[in-house]
């Protein structure tokens, strides 16, 4: 079987992070997303992936490189525009040939790891397996109609009035029957090629589409608020493990990596969470569920289920930062200078929670 992961797109409702960063690149507990999916195909025992990248090529490619640290082999697929997940497969065509594969959308982080569907899959006839979990909101995915012997009978995109709770999942096999549908299937409403359209195709054609109902938690990241759910739930799966430096008085709970290089000073840290590499932690409360990247000074302040990308600093705070994402090389820290007013140099789409009076 071969993997195909799709990680164009430009993340728009994580602006201003995807200004300057693909969101497949944005690290839930200190590792980028990417690297989580890759990392899922190959433990599953697929050496041959297909990335289909869009405008965030270049930097896609300088992070991945052709997979040799994972023992796989990575092919760059170039989508020219956002077309949809069936174009993306339309175009993977040579790169597939006639192999059964797995595709999986490069933003979606998934509970316990792709090895027993694909397993299920390879020794089975099916032509299509697609993955469903029960979700609050059906209306913003592709949802899936089953009969009372739980076969698929439908599938849509995004509906009003959803059929069922059973959403679909980032993660969908296929033989090469699936490039006979993408052929015969129009752009929806949203000017894509759907991939929900293309398995409703093959529903109709008489194709076998079996459904695996996924019990474990599953998140699709296109929001911060899905980041921060992810970074939370990845963290508490974690080993723990103390590399970096610790002074006395410091308090590190069980549930806490401490990354090479990274030095705890006179702080506390409340764990699930995780402090990367050569990050200075300095008379500071780092709370539970809270992703530290490399390079990040914080000192005097106090964060809380919160990710802190690389080489950002935050100094000198009297009120507590929670549910935040902070980019990179970001610097938040109270200033000496009169007026005492707030002094802020905010990207485009910048988005600050300030606490009011109440
Ligand atoms: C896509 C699919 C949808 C699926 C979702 C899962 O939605 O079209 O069927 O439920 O991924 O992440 P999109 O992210 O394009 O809105």
């Amino acid at each position: 079987m071969k993997g195909l992961v799709l990680s164009g797109g430009k993340g728009t409702r994580l602006y201003p992070l995807t200004y300057t960063s693909a969101k497949q690149l944005i690290p839930v507990a200190n590792k980028p997303i990417l690297f989580r999916v890759i990392e899922c195909i190959r433990d599953a025992g697929i050496t041959e992936i297909g990335i289909v990248v869009g405008d965030t090529e270049q930097e896609i490619r300088r992070a991945v490189g052709r997979g040799d640290r994972w023992g796989v082999r990575i092919t760059y697929i170039r989508q020219e525009a956002p077309l949809g997940l069936a174009h993306a497969v339309k175009i993977s065509r040579d790169f597939i040939g006639d192999e059964r594969f797995v595709m999986f959308l490069g933003d979606n982080v998934i509970q316990g790891g792709i090895s027993n569907l694909i397993s299920e899959f390879a020794n089975s006839d099916y032509d299509c397996q697609i993955v469903l979990t029960h979700v609050d909101m059906p209306e913003q995915y592709g949802v899936a109609e089953l009969d009372e012997q739980g076969r698929v009978v439908r599938l849509v995109e995004k509906p009003k009035d959803p059929p069922s709770d059973l959403a679909l999942v980032g993660i969908y096999m296929f033989n090469h029957h699936i490039f006979e549908a993408v052929e015969h299937i129009t752009p929806s409403w949203r000017g894509e090629l759907e991939i929900t359209d293309a398995i409703q195709w093959l529903i109709e054609h008489n194709y076998t589409v079996h459904p695996y109902i996924h019990r474990g938690w599953w998140i699709d990241t296109g929001r911060p608020g899905d980041m921060l759910e992810a970074n939370s739930l990845v963290l508490e799966e974690l080993t723990p493990c103390i590399e970096g430096y610790v002074d006395r008085t410091s308090q590190v709970d069980s549930r806490v990596i401490i990354e090479k290089g990274a030095e705890v000073i006179n702080s506390v840290i409340r764990g699930p969470a995780i402090i990367g590499e050569h990050s200075r932690i300095i008379n500071a409360y780092i709370g539970p569920f809270t992703s530290i990247y490399h390079h990040v000074v914080i000192e005097n302040a106090e964060v809380s289920r919160s990710i802190v990308l690389e080489y950002s600093q935050i100094r000198d705070l009297d009120q507590r930062i929670e549910d935040s994402l902070i980019g990179r090389h970001v610097v938040i820290q109270r200033s000496p200078i009169r007026p005492r007013a707030y002094k802020f140099t905010l990207g485009d789409h910048s988005q600050l929670g300030l606490l009011g009076n109440g």
